[in-house]
């Protein structure tokens, strides 16, 4: 009488093909039905290759045999389709390793604040960054970054625009192509064109990350911008009204619908510490979006009080960031830099996890 035990014991001796590593290892064993001298036997493979298939029937069927099992019947299950688990958007700019798309609901609730110290901050991480403002509609990066009135160079070929540099971060912005005041009209086709432009035409480094200032919303921009470049990670920025957090949990969607890994909340405006007194005001709430942040499973990389300097910075080219990093606010900005690498890593190791398309499984426990 056969026994489970040395069912597994010979199909432990075929090895999967290419592989070091035996089937049963593997775990792509998924059923063994025994009955006296009946088996059948349910495979899972991660692989559509016929070759790999007709090999492993024949070795098991051979193994099988070798047992004495005459009526036997086998199942191998391949994945229905065998691109990665998302699929990969165009890379217009492939010198670029990491994207990072900053979004809110709404606007003024400190999106361009957020993407300018993120970016600074990033940098003094020692990373090559770009900052790249893609708020076609209100492109008010060139005026935190000290660069209002600044026009890029334009390259030896006369095509392509050199990005403008400031606190060690290159910087490009439909506001320094356009004079100041002078309003744009975007439609769709138009619209997709000039985001497509400012990666292509723009002679951005080989950078580390390129953050990118998104208008409010989710439309047809933030699509755009999730077609053109793989997109490495999306945080959102909201303020702790209920308002804004309706608004902030359509952006989170927005993120999960384009297949953009979620690094996190920034919950700006977060309390008002008092100039004077020293005294905490929380003027628009605080701590709200935790619950936001856990109903899409990520966490909330950082909590930025309503601080004057803040605004003062933005108003006058002079990011908190690096003017005044011992600030309670920049150190803030700094530790969610410092967690955004750490998630960038991690979707990096599962991209190159799914690109080997083969993840083996340990837990066999299920077939004893
Ligand atoms: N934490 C903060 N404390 C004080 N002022 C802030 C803070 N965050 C943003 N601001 C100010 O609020 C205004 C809107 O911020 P901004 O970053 O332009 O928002 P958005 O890009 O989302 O429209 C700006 O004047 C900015 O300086
Ligand atoms: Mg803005």
């Amino acid at each position: 009488m056969i026994t489970q035990e040395q069912i597994l014991d010979a199909l432990k001796t075929v090895i999967y093909p290419n592989f070091q590593k035996d089937i049963v290892t593997f775990g792509f064993i998924k059923n063994i039905t025994l009955h006296e001298d009946k088996l059948a036997l349910l495979l899972d493979i991660p692989s559509t290759n016929p070759e790999i298939i007709k090999q492993l029937q024949e070795e098991i069927e051979y193994k099988i045999n070798d047992l004495g099992i005459k009526a036997f019947h086998l199942d191998i299950k391949t994945p229905s389709k065998p691109e990665p688990k998302t699929p990969r958007p165009k890379n217009l700019t492939p010198q670029i390793k990491n994207f990072i798309m900053i979004s809110s609901g709404k606007g003024g609730v400190g999106k361009s604040t957020t993407s300018a110290n993120l970016a600074i901050a990033l940098a003094q991480q020692g990373k090559k960054v770009g900052l790249l403002d893609a708020d076609v509609y209100g492109p008010n990066i060139p005026r935190m970054f000290g660069l209002n009135g600044s026009k890029p160079n334009i390259d030896s070929s006369g095509k392509r625009l050199i990005p403008l540099k400031a606190f060690g971060v290159e910087m490009m912005s439909m506001g320094v192509l356009y004079e100041e005041g002078q309003s744009l009209i975007w439609r769709g086709p138009m619209l997709m064109r000039a985001i497509e432009q400012m990666l292509t035409d723009v002679i951005w480094s080989d950078l580390d990350i390129l953050v990118v200032d998104m208008p409010p919303g989710t439309g047809d921009a933030q699509l755009s911008m999730a077609q053109s470049v793989p997109m490495s990670a999306g945080i959102t920025v909201t303020t702790p009204q209920q308002v804004s957090l309706d608004d902030s949990s359509r952006s989170l969607d927005m993120f999960e619908k384009l297949h953009i890994p979620i690094a996190g909340v920034i919950e700006n405006m977060s309390g008002f510490i008092c100039p004077d007194c020293g005294n905490e005001y929380d003027i628009f709430g605080k701590g709200t979006s935790k619950s936001l942040a856990e109903k899409y499973n990520t966490q909330i990389l950082a909590q930025i009080p309503i601080e004057p300097k803040i605004r003062e910075g933005g108003d006058n080219g002079k990011p908190i960031v690096f003017f005044d990093p011992e600030s309670k606010s920049a150190k803030a900005y700094i530790k969610a830099s410092i967690s955004i690498i750490e998630f960038l890593k991690k979707v990096q190791e599962e991209q190159l996890a799914d690109n080997k398309n083969i993840q083996p499984t340990q837990d066999n426990s299920h077939l004893h």
